[in-house]
């Protein structure tokens, strides 16, 4: 079978997308393509400089792009509602939500909440947002939440008992396996709601195996892999392309890199691993989140 390229990804226009961390690394690259194939392009970023940086690079290669900031920060509830509204208040509708943004494996970090970084943003700063935004998303014909998990999922463990490591030693990998794990439950939750008008919500998963990206940056000994291991962020970004923009996509569907090991290659249907898909662990991940972000429950379950 012909290998998946951006090259596959449809004409866009007349939609809009909205990524989060789109400054660098996958989201800039995803945010890149979509722009060249004419959708409108929301940057959400965390950094306003880097931002900034991100949005006239591409306003540079791509003087007809249609590419816009937002800035806020997932560790922080309240600014991702804020920009969940400054969002409605310029668009009509959102077609694309891509739950990009991630921090891999930093020394223990809380956030101004006391919440563990990497669940923070990974996983409770994506929640929230989907559910600020539902409304423009359904205000869209066919509406699309993606979000960008990884390998890391599969040795992930939900620790419903200590999901901020405040009982148990914080350690960097499992608190990252934990919050990608809960990435692929959180959209596991949300499809089993897609009912009651939310039908035409489309929800799927990527990750991208392993690419040459900032991600690395709280491990040094990770920033220097070979390229014959390591991508570049323009192939490390076709799974998220692919799951974000293929019409064949069903819900659920989770894309990954077709070489061994899933580690480097061109996007593929892949399975989700075994801990993904535990219906009672997406529901009790769903109570805890909406609990933690002091929310109401944007969508009726089953
Ligand atoms: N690269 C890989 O090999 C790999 C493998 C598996 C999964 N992934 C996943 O792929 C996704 C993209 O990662 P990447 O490799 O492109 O990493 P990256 O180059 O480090 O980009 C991460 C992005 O997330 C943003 N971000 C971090 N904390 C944030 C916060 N609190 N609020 C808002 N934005 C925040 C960063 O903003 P700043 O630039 O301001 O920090 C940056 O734009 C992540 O979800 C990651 O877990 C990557």
């Amino acid at each position: 079978m012909a290998r998946w390229r951006d090259a596959d990804v449809e004409a866009l226009h007349g939609s809009v997308a909205f990524i989060t961390g789109a400054n660098t690394g996958i989201g800039l690259q995803t945010a890149r393509v979509l722009a060249r194939q004419g959708a409108a392009v929301v940057l959400g970023c965390r950094s306003h400089a880097r931002g900034a940086a991100a949005l006239a690079a591409l306003r540079a290669e791509m003087p007809q792009a249609q590419v816009e900031l937002l800035v806020f920060d997932l560790a922080d509830v309240e600014s991702v509602r804020r920009a969940a509204q400054e969002f409605s208040c310029r668009h009509g509708q959102l077609d694309r939500l891509i739950c990009n943004a991630g921090v891999m494996a930093p020394p223990e970090t809380r956030t101004a909440q006391g919440l563990e970084l990497q669940f923070a943003v990974n996983h409770l700063g994506h929640f929230t947002l989907t559910a600020a935004l539902l409304p423009s998303l359904l205000a869209a014909a066919q509406p699309r939440v993606t979000v960008v998990s990884s390998t890391a999922a599969a040795f992930g463990r939900m620790d419903f008992d200590d999901l901020q490591f405040a009982r148990r030693a914080y350690q960097p990998w499992a608190a990252y396996g934990q919050s990608k794990l809960a990435n692929l439950l959180f959209i596991r939750a949300l499809a089993s709601r897609c009912q009651g008008g939310a039908e035409r919500l489309g929800v799927t998963a990527a990750h991208p195996g392993v690419c040459a990206t900032e991600l690395q940056r709280h491990q040094p000994g990770l920033q220097k892999l070979p390229r014959w291991i390591a991508m570049e962020p323009w192939q490390g970004a076709l799974p998220t392309l692919r799951a974000a923009t293929d019409p064949a996509a069903g819900s659920l569907s989770y894309y990954g890199p077709d070489g061994l090991l899933q580690v480097r290659g061109y996007p593929k249907l892949i399975a989700m691993p075994p801990a993904a898909r535990r219906d009672g662990d997406a529901e009790r991940l769903w109570q805890c989140s909406l609990e933690l972000c002091a929310l109401d429950d944007p969508l009726k379950g089953p």
